[in-house]
């Protein structure tokens, strides 16, 4: 994008956040069950083009569009729940209240692997909160991007149809700008975290990106939110129920091909179930069936591009001295490959990067305080998850001296986010929240409130 449609992009989004922030919150969710509507009318053609964007399974490619219909939900009944405190005052005759307003453009930054249910959790936050939004998706899911704007487009007809928005006769296509979209890569991605009209950055991928971009938007002391890197860990111990375990552990590693943010990438067992987890391990992953995203009987699709590929070879031929790899790996064509297992004696440096790709390794673990100490070594803190039918277990690991990461799993694996809690990390991985809890607060700002009833100056 040139800069100069850069800029006309930031007028028209300033444009349309001027005559949506004096929209009631309430009927501001009116716009979003619309959008909802559109979303769920349209799953299968969005399905469709998220699949053939990200390459993710097409089961998998409507589990996200059908996120992104449940987050709508949510921020419909969240635009009736913005509320604020009333707190006491210590003076005589006087009042204190907090009251949250809307915080003006909102850039948000995704990737490809989640083309769509990320921008989703930003978008509607911001719309219920009474933001623009200026998108600017993976080169990657640019297709998905153009078809959620075509969607939002016919959203805002149908809403403006009902609904009386006070500036918009005869100017009804200026809400549309409410959303738009930068085409582009990292240049833009700078643009927007150097440009003080965008008051919120909310950026998803790499460490090193959000490093980069954060920089940029701390020197102007704007806001961020930043979902980057994840390492997780999945802790079976010695009370689990193995087959919950297993079916978790093989979800959690190979969703969309090992390439989410929330993949399981380590595997800590306890001593005395390790042999017989990995076997049942193994079993399991022989099972997985890779090939055509489209083709419903596929468990896993390719790798998004042949980079992706040579970087999973690159790291396993690494791991040869460091490690042994027990099953996968192999390179089948058309991208795709068979998910691998790896063992290791200690977490070397390879265990502790991010490789964006179905590689998890495998390591023993005597007790749970030498487990919380292997979960939490690394630089990441996205999620975590223990399979444990031990309650004392189960309560350590969740709390303050038990796993350090944003989330936490009892008997659940560590990817699927659920709509209701705040979705997020610690350390490299960002610390922001998105979705639900009180991540909306984010995209809003505080005011507080001294109101004198009295007559006095106190
Ligand atoms: C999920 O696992 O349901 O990039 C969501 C990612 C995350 C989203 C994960 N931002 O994988």
């Amino acid at each position: 994008m040139k800069k100069r449609e850069y800029h006309i992009v930031i007028n028209r989004s300033r444009d349309a956040q001027d005559i949506w922030k004096d929209v009631p919150a309430p009927i501001r969710g009116k716009l979003i069950r619309t959008f909802r509507i559109k979303l769920f009318q349209n799953k299968d053609l969005l399905a469709r083009i998220i699949t053939s964007d990200s390459k993710k399974i097409y089961k998998e490619a409507v589990g996200e569009v059908f996120n992104a219909i449940e987050m709508c939900e949510f921020g419909q009944g969240l635009s009736r729940q913005l509320q604020g405190l009333t707190i006491p005052s210590e003076k005589q005759d006087h009042s204190l209240k907090e009251t949250w307003h809307p915080l003006g453009l909102v850039g948000v930054i995704t990737a490809f692997n989640f083309p769509c249910a990320v921008w989703s959790w930003n978008h509607v936050l911001s719309i219920i909160c009474g933001n623009s939004v200026i998108w600017k998706p993976s080169p990657r899911g640019i297709n998905v991007a153009r078809k959620c704007k075509e969607l939002w487009d016919q959203s805002i007809l149908e809403f403006l149809t009902y609904n009386k928005v006070r500036h918009t006769q005869g100017n009804r296509f200026h809400l549309q700008d409410l959303l738009q979209i930068i085409e582009g890569d990292n240049e833009e991605a700078e643009w927007m975290a150097e440009d003080v009209r965008i008051q919120l950055l909310s950026a998803t991928g790499s460490t090193e990106m959000g490093k980069s971009l954060a920089t940029k938007v701390a020197a102007r002391l704007g806001r961020g939110l930043y979902e980057l890197s994840g390492n997780n860990a999945i802790v079976i111990a010695p009370t689990a129920n193995i087959d919950l375990a297993i079916k978790a552990v093989v979800a959690s590693a190979t969703a969309t091909s090992g390439q989410r943010c929330t993949t399981v990438r380590r595997l800590l067992i306890q001593t005395s179930i390790y042999e017989k987890v990995l076997s049942r391990l193994i079993e399991a992953y022989k099972a997985i069936t890779i090939g055509d995203p489209m083709d419903n009987k596929n468990m896993m699709g390719p790798l998004i591009d042949i980079a992706a590929v040579n970087k999973m070879h690159e790291v396993l031929s690494r791991c040869r001295g460091k490690g042994y790899i027990i099953h996968g790996g192999e390179i089948k064509g058309d991208c795709c490959v068979t998910p691998a297992i790896v063992e290791v004696k200690e977490q070397c440096e390879l265990v502790r990067m991010e490789t964006f790709a179905p590689i998890l390794y495998t390591m023993k673990y005597i007790g749970l305080d030498n487990a919380i100490r292997m979960n939490n070594i690394v630089k990441q803190g996205l999620t975590s998850s223990i399979f444990t039918d031990s309650v004392q277990e189960a309560e350590w690991f969740a709390s303050a001296t038990g796993s350090d990461c944003g989330m936490v799993n009892i008997n659940v694996g560590t990817h699927g986010a659920e709509i209701g809690g705040a979705f997020g990390g610690e350390k490299e991985t960002g610390g922001g929240r998105e979705m639900g809890s009180d991540s909306w607060k984010q995209y809003m700002r505080r005011t507080t409130t001294n109101i004198n009833y009295g007559n006095e100056v106190i």
